[in-house]
């Protein structure tokens, strides 16, 4: 154990990591310091982002190119270590580029936060009535916190009292409703509620309420947000779809749509379904510097919001069209966090022309319904492992350190079949034999 580890310097600190867990071989030691980056002021930047920094972790962004939504074309950062998601990416984008592409709409922004508190009163008509009496003191106590967000078009939409009791004796909520603007909103969200909670605090005192105190137990925005929804669209006629094996584009409709039904009442079948949504949507969050861990915890309580798990998104045959779509609670901001410090957000912004939030919304909703038509496509033809492998293929014989002869060799190889781990072993092994495969 080690105390005051923080304290040390970033030197200090990599030389009790390599003593202890490293039997002071220097090679660990060169493993983190090559990732650290030569411009000393961008160093300090990534070292200020966190404590105990040692080095950089870096993750491949690619791009996914050609993706139309509502009208306008956008190149799509995307951050992600798994083989297969930008290409899957891009594929559909590809594919839906010239029917029309993605039709996205922005249903509402509005986000969530609570004061918990506990008020030992019985009478819960009297404390409504006290609350609703000082609504006005909580807006006009935050001005200072809420001026600039006023400025920008956003601010405290509603407060009100919610009666929880039935589920914990004396417990309360203050609920009230943000509109955040192009910022994710947590730290402003959470510095309203904080000022609420003392106001309620003060305010109580001096009630003609039977018990006049409450117990604060805690102030924080909620990270479900279903009043904060984007919904993407996709169609054409059935007849365009055109999916690449002998199957007629009726009967892959009739299977993919099929399989999105599965996901719809099969909750094992759904984690995985909306884990292949998430693996679009979050590579965008990484690329944009937002927080993908609170963009999961929406994602999957608003898939459960009908009280049984299910998929994000929904497709539809009608009248000789086939429909698909998604809808998705996305709290992101375009400004705040690290999107004006992390010189590769500020990228992946200015790519896609410093979109708002709404827009970050849209776009990013559409590169999780894009990956799930990919996802659904293969699995529901090839099946998934052809083109995943074949995307995995270089990773396997990166870790078998395959020369770029060999590895073109193997690829080339595997170009007809699916390559699957025991097969790229034993096709390198040969290789490295002397063997001339083909
Ligand atoms: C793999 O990361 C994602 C998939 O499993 C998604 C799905 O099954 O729909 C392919």
């Amino acid at each position: 154990m080690i105390k005051g580890f923080s304290k040390l310097t970033k030197e200090a600190k990599i030389e009790w990591l390599i003593a202890n867990y490293f039997k002071g071989e220097e090679k660990a030691r060169e493993v983190l310091v090559s990732y650290w980056h030569s411009d000393e002021k961008l160093q300090k930047l990534h070292d200020e982002f966190i404590e105990n920094t040692v080095s950089n972790f870096y993750m491949p962004m690619g791009i996914a190119p050609n993706f139309l939504i509502n009208g306008k074309e956008y190149a799509v950062p995307m951050v992600t270590e798994e083989s297969s998601v930008v290409a899957a990416a891009a594929k559909s984008a590809n594919f839906w580029a010239d029917k029309g592409g993605f039709k996205a709409t922005v249903k509402s922004t509005t986000k969530i936060g609570h004061v918990h508190f506990l008020w030992k009163g019985d009478n819960t008509d009297d404390l409504t009535s006290f609350i609703a009496g000082i609504v006005p003191e909580f807006y006009t106590e935050s001005n200072g916190i809420t001026a600039n967000m006023r400025k920008r078009g956003g601010g405290i939409l509603a407060i009100q009292l919610v009666d929880k009791t039935a589920d914990i004796p004396h417990y309360y909520q203050l609920e009230a409703e943000f509109e955040t603007c192009d910022s994710m909103g947590a730290n402003f969200i959470n510095s309203c509620l904080e000022k609420f909670a003392d106001v309620l605090k003060s305010e109580i005192a001096n009630a003609s309420l039977a018990v006049n105190e409450v117990e604060v137990v805690m102030c924080i925005l909620s990270n479900y947000t279903p009043k904060c929804l984007v919904k993407v669209e996709v169609s054409c006629p059935i007849a365009q779809m055109v999916e690449g094996t002998d199957m007629s584009p009726q009967a892959f409709a009739e299977r993919f749509t099929t399989a999105v039904r599965i996901a719809e009442t099969q909750p094992y079948r759904a984690v995985t379904h909306n884990k292949g949504i998430m693996n679009g949507i979050d590579s965008v969050i990484l690329a944009t510097g937002n927080d993908f861990r609170a963009i999961e915890a929406s994602a999957h309580a608003y898939a459960s919001k009908d009280g049984r798990y299910s998929s994000l998104t929904h497709a539809d045959m009608s009248d000789g069209q086939f429909k698909f779509w998604i809808e998705v609670p996305l709290a992101l901001g375009t400004v705040g966090g690290i999107t004006g410090l992390h010189p590769m957000v500020k990228f992946a912004h200015q790519m896609m022309g410093n979109p708002s939030a709404a827009e970050l919304m849209m776009i990013s909703a559409a590169v999780g319904l894009a990956q799930n038509f990919s996802a659904l496509r293969s699995l529901t033809t090839t099946g998934i492992q052809q083109g995943h492998m074949k995307m995995h293929l270089l990773n396997i014989l990166n870790q078998l350190e395959a020369t770029e002869e060999e590895k073109a060799m193997i690829v080339r190889f595997f170009i007809k079949n699916t390559p699957h781990h025991a097969e790229v072993v034993s096709a390198f092994q040969r290789v490295r034999g002397g063997e001339v495969i083909a």
